[in-house]
């Protein structure tokens, strides 16, 4: 058994895939052309079954300001918001490798903080790489990063941190000079020591390209199906973000329909007063509950 290959020590016995995945796993699925699976996730039960369902990476995505937090957009995260979530996600993931998005603010005011912040969530919530939004203006920060033993996950194209400067949720990349910036971004990333590269909202040829030419992965997400792997917003997949879907959004399940259904069912049984059934209920035994009926009931205080 490789180094590689060691079970981690708490590998969940339910595990169907025992190996734990690391970033050199990811870069060797790369150069053997097989697909990286990636979702988000926020919380232990989800994160738990996500890692259990053999998905290599789990991002620990600001998304969460949105989908688990009703914000309009992720801007308002916190670091501390962050950190909870990711403790919450460690729990649940033993084989998948974890990653921590880096919200606005927590790297943007000067590269030390960006460090100390990053730095927090290796120390205090287990992460194992860190993602952080941009382009060259990033390279000081990857490299500092990597310096400071961090694996750095680079994302560029449609980056939510920048929804004020794009002016909304916009593709990125469409005209060929935006596209050659996208692909200087990614191999300056390259080159700063990034381990790996989230690809989002840009046309498929640029992807496609930008992939071809790395030698680290790219992980997708409105991307098309040409990078090395995919990555989702869980919400958005399970249908548990009360938005229509954009476009490049598989609808895998139905959970709102399930939870509406179950919580109505509940409501239903509890006013019709069939929950809890008598054997959903505790009961005293045959010599307490003689004892019990026989007791004096005790007398109102005299005022
Ligand atoms: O915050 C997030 O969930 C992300 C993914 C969409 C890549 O950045």
């Amino acid at each position: 058994m490789s180094f590689t290959e060691t079970r981690g020590a708490h590998a969940l016995a339910s595990s169907t895939s025992p190996l734990k995945i690391t970033i050199p796993a990811l870069q060797e699925k790369k150069r053997n052309h097989a697909p990286i699976s990636a979702l988000t996730a926020y919380d232990y039960p989800l994160a738990r079954l996500v890692d259990e369902a053999s998905i290599d990476l789990v991002l620990v995505g600001d998304s969460l300001g949105m989908v688990m937090l009703g914000r309009d957009n992720t801007l308002t995260v916190t670091m501390d918001e962050m950190l909870l979530l990711t403790r919450a996600v460690r729990r649940g993931v033993r084989r998948a490798l974890l990653a921590a998005d880096m919200p606005y603010a927590s790297y943007h005011v000067d590269v030390a903080d960006g460090v100390r912040n990053a730095l927090r969530f290796v120390k205090e919530a287990g992460a194992e790489a860190v993602k952080v939004e941009g382009g060259r203006n990033r390279v000081e920060l990857v490299q500092r990063l990597t310096d400071a033993e961090i694996p750095v996950i680079g994302h560029i194209g449609l980056t939510p941190q920048s929804l004020h400067r794009m002016g909304g949720y916009r593709v990125q990349g469409k005209s060929a000079p935006a596209a050659e910036t996208l692909l200087e971004d990614a191999l300056a990333l390259e080159a700063a020591g990034a381990v790996l590269l989230v690809l989002e909202g840009v046309p498929r040829e640029v992807a496609a390209r930008i992939t071809a030419e790395l030698a680290i992965p790219t992980v997708g997400i409105g991307a098309g199906p040409d990078c090395d792997g995919q990555i989702l917003v869980l919400h958005d997949l399970l249908n548990l973000t009360f938005a229509p879907a954009p476009k490049f959004v598989r609808r895998y399940a139905d959970a709102a329909s399930v939870v509406r259904d179950a919580v109505e069912s509940y409501r239903k049984d509890v006013e019709a007063r069939t929950f809890p059934s008598d054997a959903e209920s505790y009961h005293l035994s045959a010599e307490a509950r003689s004892g019990f009926a026989g007791a004096t009931r005790r007398q109102p205080r005299p005022a």
